[in-house]
């Protein structure tokens, strides 16, 4: 068993996955290197399905090889920003969308998710999850850019309206090395 204390990411998914079960619809944000597509792919079953998003062919493809490589195929694979989420899935059908933020490892350190945009995708996300369903944001804060959209994250989760949704923040307290930190907000049922 993992130490999910340690592990920030297995506890970010750990926690999502309690949300999810086999047929539903979920959606990767930011698919990066496809580890968490691959999860939430083997999650939802084959009777379920995964919409994985990135901006960054090289994202796409090495997604597209993970999955390959372990023979998934109830993903689709979308080169676009995580925004056009809302185009793409119904208004309260997903039970899981996943943002692990930042830059690609391995890739252009340059090419990162920005405060702004990432507040948009959190709109969009709280609209495609069903009541009971969960948002799941990774935030790292040890880059410039990373710093500013977890602050407007945190501020925009803290005003939410707390009749409609409930916001959880996990931080490494002792940690000096900036570990990654968890948001995750789920849409109370009617
Ligand atoms: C930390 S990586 C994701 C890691 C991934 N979850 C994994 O398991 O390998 C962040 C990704 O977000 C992507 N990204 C940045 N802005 C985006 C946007 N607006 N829409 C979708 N993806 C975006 C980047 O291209 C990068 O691949």
């Amino acid at each position: 068993m993992d130490n999910l204390i340690v592990r920030t990411t297995a506890l970010a998914m750990s926690v999502t996955l309690s949300y999810i079960r086999k047929g539903d619809t979920v959606v990767d944000a930011t698919c990066g290197s496809g580890h968490d597509t691959l999860t939430l792919a083997q999650a939802v079953g084959e009777e379920g399905q995964v919409l994985a998003f990135d901006i960054q062919e090289q994202a796409i493809e090495q997604t597209e090889a993970r999955l390959r490589s372990r023979g998934i195929s109830n993903v689709r694979l979308l080169l676009d920003s995580f925004v056009s989420m809302t185009s793409c899935l119904p208004e309260n059908s997903a039970s899981a969308v996943v943002f692990n933020l930042g830059y690609l490892p391995g890739g252009d350190h340059g090419i990162t998710t920005l405060a702004e945009i990432t507040l948009e995708g959190m709109d969009a996300a709280l609209r495609t999850i069903r009541p009971g369903g969960v948002v799941t944001f990774v935030l790292y804060d040890g880059h410039e850019n990373g710093a500013e959209e977890k602050r407007q994250l945190l501020t925009r989760a803290e005003e939410l309206d707390s009749s409609r949704y409930h916001a959880a923040y996990v931080s490494m307290l002792n940690q000096k090395r900036h570990p990654p930190e968890i948001l995750w907000i789920t849409k109370k049922r009617g």
